[in-house]
């Protein structure tokens, strides 16, 4: 394996160990994936302020999220379809942010479910939560979730209706793959992918089939999918989402200082300014371009987390400087997990730790809870 060195190389190593139908869910945007793009290329338009002889000795990274303590404020955002990176995924990673002190979220669309996750992990992780039609099945979700332990509610908000991915339509996207010859061909050179998904049960979504009404098999699960997101969910829902859940609630997908101010009057723990990583509304601006404002209206109420393009630990301390309490990482734990499985997250974890740290001392800071716009050039 050559060096990993940047998220960039586990990306190049995941694309040539994961099928182009699974590699290219994760590396996609909605339509023309302009948001998509601004999320990374914004970041880079920060700068740092370079400082000197300062003490570097003892720093530190650690923090808390919603009351838990992290070993960084990095977690490992819902990501669906995480097990068709790579068999087993979300066991895996969720294994990997274990280890490595970080919270793990498990979408309701993975492929492992929620038990599964649970069954080889010690500590709670977090779980997000799409609203379907069914509300029976909401309601189930949200109980599985308390009976595993977990110790957050992440409710995604931004998608109500699902925005177009022109790669996945043209890759026909589903899990398990179609066997076409063209798939035949993409997965024949790449067996490592192939031995690992003929050695595991978990090959569709876990969290859906056989405890959604009428949902046994694979096309009774599309049907039940395409129809099922809700595009009335409305801020009341919010409410009953709540109470049934009665811990830690995270919203997640605010883009708008409005919407912020919506959440906050929710009482929520938490809000993720996110727009899902460029993959739903196409000519939104950057989430880093809108977390300063979305701060400045309700840092003091609730605190705010930060999601879509962070590449680096640059990337975070960047989020960190104006005002983020907690970040989340989708993409590049993906890559480390098609690259390398478990070691593969752990590895993205690393580098991202160590650039978010060395960075750190050279801005003159020891301690991530100090950063703050100071340490920006502005
Ligand atoms: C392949 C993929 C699948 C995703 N699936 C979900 C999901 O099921 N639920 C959700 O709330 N967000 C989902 N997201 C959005 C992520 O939680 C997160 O907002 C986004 O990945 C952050 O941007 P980044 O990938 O640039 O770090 C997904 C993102 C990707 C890349």
């Amino acid at each position: 394996m050559s060096l990993q060195l940047t998220i960039d190389d586990l990306k190049r190593q995941a694309r040539r160990r994961v099928p182009t139908m699974f590699f290219d869910y994760a590396d996609s945007g909605a339509w023309t994936e302009s948001t998509y793009r601004a999320n990374e290329e914004d970041f880079h338009k920060i700068k740092f302020r370079q400082r000197v002889l300062v003490d570097m000795d003892n720093r530190s990274l650690a923090s808390t999220m919603i009351g838990e303590t992290v070993s960084m404020p990095v977690a490992l955002a819902p990501t669906g379809s995480t097990g068709m990176q790579h068999a087993d995924g979300e066991m895996l990673a969720a294994q990997a942010a274990e280890e490595f002190g970080v919270p793990f979220t498990l979408s309701t669309m993975s492929i492992c479910s929620i038990e599964d996750v649970a069954s080889v992990t010690r500590k709670p992780f977090w779980f997000q939560l799409y609203v379907m039609r069914d509300k029976d099945f909401a309601y189930n979700l949200i109980d599985r979730a308390k009976a595993a332990g977990c110790s957050a509610l992440v409710l995604t908000l931004d998608l109500q209706i699902l925005a177009q991915r022109h790669k996945d339509l043209r890759n026909g996207l589903s899990a398990p793959p179609k066997m076409t010859p063209k798939n035949i061909v993409d997965m024949a050179i790449r067996p490592r992918w192939v031995m690992g998904m003929l050695g595991t049960q978990r090959r569709t979504f876990r969290n859906i089939v056989g405890h959604a009404k009428g949902v046994t098999d694979l096309s009774s699960l599309k049907a039940w999918t395409d129809e099922q997101f809700d595009p009335s969910l409305s801020w009341k829902d919010v409410e009953w989402i709540r109470e049934r859940w009665g811990g830690k609630l995270i919203l997640k997908g605010i883009l708008d200082p409005e919407d912020a101010e919506m959440a906050a009057k929710t009482g929520a723990d938490a809000l993720i300014v996110s727009n899902h990583g460029g993959r739903q509304l196409d000519g939104a601006p950057s989430t880093i371009s809108m977390l300063e404002s979305i701060v400045d209206k309700v840092g003091d109420r609730i605190e705010v987390h930060m999601d879509s393009g962070i590449r680096s630990g640059q990337d975070v301390l960047k989020a960190l400087c104006l005002g983020a309490k907690g970040t989340y990482i989708g993409r590049p734990f993906l890559y480390g997990l098609g690259a390398d499985g478990k070691r593969g997250v752990t590895r993205a974890l690393e580098i991202i730790r160590k650039e978010l740290d060395m960075t750190m001392a050279l801005c003159g800071r020891r301690d991530i809870n100090t950063v703050g716009k100071d340490m920006l050039h502005r």
